[in-house]
């Protein structure tokens, strides 16, 4: 047996590891995707302005001065904390869902009750872990019973989110459901039609205008909890991601 095979047997390994942190049962009948650049050009990305020790007290700031006391819609009538979100304030990788449920209202973090478990899991597939990434919401307050947010306040919270990513600067971002993606990109169109290819986030707010940074939109994690036979699509959105941050892919010889 020599290198290759070695290499081969360990490249089977990952992919095996990474279909079973997914909880992806079958074994993929066709081969995994030609290497590809994943996105398309890099429009005039900033380069990062802020320390990481700054990009932190920056959110702080934006965290305690004006997120934590909103009262700019009525969820924060019934919220029993806001959720900001947490992670690396440098991430090169930006999650986004679409608002806090139960278990975030009551722990004040984002993603840590069922669907936040199958995220977690998603994170490790990649061979990365939450710490080394930032995961927040489109809202900061828990809609009432989880209902989806009304546009007004999707108006309302979202200006927070877009300062959020611009203290962050990620390379990447990754959009969790159609509200995100819908949301970051100004568009009606559904996750379906938008999941499977990069599209351009403007840091302006305005399509066209000014720096942009690629978004992946994928499937919520909740949603992969009730139709698991998705795990697969969204999987094969998150390797486009790793590639174009370069990590290894599981199952693919590097070089
Ligand atoms: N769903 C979301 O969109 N966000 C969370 O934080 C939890 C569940």
């Amino acid at each position: 047996m020599g290198r290759d095979s070695d290499l081969t047997r360990e490249a089977l390994r990952q992919q095996l590891e990474a279909d079973r942190l997914l909880g992806i049962k079958s074994v993929p009948i066709s081969p995994p995707p030609p290497r590809q650049p994943g996105a398309r050009a890099r429009v005039g990305r900033p380069v990062r302005s802020a320390t990481a020790a700054e990009q932190a007290e920056q959110l702080g700031v934006l965290d305690e001065t004006e997120v934590k006391g909103c009262t700019q819609c009525t969820l924060s009538d019934a919220r029993t904390q806001t959720v900001f979100g947490q992670g690396s304030p440098s991430a090169r990788l930006v999650f986004v869902g679409e608002a806090p449920g139960y278990e975030e209202d009551r722990q004040g973090l984002a993603f840590v009750g069922r669907a936040g478990q199958l995220l977690t899991r998603m994170i490790a597939a990649m061979g990365l872990t939450r710490e080394q990434v930032f995961i927040c919401n489109v809202l900061k307050c828990r809609p009432p019973g989880n209902r989806d947010p009304s546009a007004a306040e999707i108006l309302a919270c979202s200006p927070f989110l877009r300062r959020q990513l611009a203290i962050i600067e990620p390379e990447v971002l990754v959009a969790l459901g159609a509200p995100a993606a819908k949301t970051l990109l100004n568009t009606s169109e559904s996750i379906g039609k938008l999941r499977g290819r990069f599209h351009d986030y403007y840091l302006s707010g305005t399509t066209g205008e000014g720096p942009a940074i690629p978004l992946m939109p994928t499937y919520h994690p909740a949603y992969l909890l009730r139709n698991p036979a998705e795990k697969r699509k969204a999987w094969e959105d998150l390797q486009m991601v790793m590639r174009l941050l370069g990590l290894p892919i599981p199952g693919e010889m590097s070089g």
